[in-house]
């Protein structure tokens, strides 16, 4: 069930005056605000796949040692490196302890590692209590002195698996859509970020980043979503923009990250950009 915020409400959130919200609402800039809380939010797919597969390539080209952790029972990313997402091992395994997670790292030709995915994780999913929440950090802690980077890619929602990702990571980034009215998503995984996992947890070493995907920088209309984003976030919102591009469909279904596909895209170079802006993050 969608629960739409009222003009005046989204109007504090979006912090401009109701007016303008009213406005943006008339050109069909924005559908009306989704009441943050709302679980649909979480479904709409804002480019983490992607963000996670191409920036684990930028870091590789950049001579970094680097694995992806795919959390998402979809398996869109070990796909997306070319690998079987129904074979051993897997995380599955390694969730249940049948596998040391250092025997269940898969190596692809693209010099990415990976520790897969398989449809089971669902069963995990399911099977893990609260209490649970820093298996993945258990899981991973062992492996952190063989690699520069471990990416983390989450599945959509706030379960158990997403959480475990989130409670493992030093660093969160956000990718939001600058196509759509991104800002109640985003606010919507802040508030849990905040609340639960910086007060309940103490996890306060996290930081977290906006990273805007999907961008159309020839609309007014990306452009406006960030401006909005600014107010609330400033510089939380990283500068640089991933653009919006059919050919990140295209290097999915050929299972190449884009660096391997077009090295001088615009593409490739944003995501190069992003990498950079890791490496200088973590020397800061
Ligand atoms: N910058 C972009 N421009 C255009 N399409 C994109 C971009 N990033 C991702 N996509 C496409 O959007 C869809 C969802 O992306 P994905 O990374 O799988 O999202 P998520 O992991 O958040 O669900 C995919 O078809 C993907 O190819
Ligand atoms: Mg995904």
């Amino acid at each position: 069930m969608k629960v739409f915020l009222n003009a005046s409400e989204a109007a504090r959130i979006l912090d401009v005056d109701r007016a303008t919200v009213t406005r943006w609402i008339k050109k069909g800039m924005i559908k009306g605000v989704v009441r943050p809380d709302n679980t649909q939010q979480w479904r709409i797919p804002t480019g983490k796949t992607t963000s996670t597969v191409n920036t684990a390539a930028a870091l590789v080209k950049k001579g970094k040692k680097v694995l992806l952790v795919d959390l998402d029972q979809q398996a869109s990313a070990t796909r997306y490196l070319d690998l079987e997402p129904d074979q051993s091992p897997n995380l599955y395994d390694v969730f249940m302890g049948t596998k040391p997670a250092s025997l269940a790292i898969r190596h692809t030709k693209f010099n990415i590692d990976v520790l897969a995915s398989h449809v089971l994780l669902a069963a995990i999913e399911e099977a893990l209590e609260p209490g649970d929440e820093f298996k993945l950090t258990e899981i991973l802690n062992p492996l952190k002195p063989s690699y520069d980077y471990i990416l983390i890619d989450t599945p959509p929602g706030k379960a158990m698996l997403a959480f475990n990702g989130l409670a493992a990571a030093d660093l969160i980034i956000i990718p939001a859509s600058a196509e759509r009215m991104a800002v109640d998503g985003v606010a919507d995984l802040i508030n849990h970020v905040q609340r639960i996992m910086w007060n309940k947890y103490a996890l306060t070493h996290q930081e977290l980043r906006i990273l805007f995907t999907m961008y159309r920088a020839t609309t007014s209309h990306s452009p406006a979503i960030i401006a909005n984003a600014r107010k609330i976030w400033r510089e939380n919102i990283l500068t640089v923009k991933i653009p919006h591009s059919t050919i990140f469909s295209k290097s999915y279904d050929q299972k190449t990250p884009l660096a391997m596909l077009e090295p001088k895209h615009q593409g490739t170079i944003a995501y190069d950009v992003f990498a950079d802006w890791l490496l200088n993050y973590e020397n800061t």
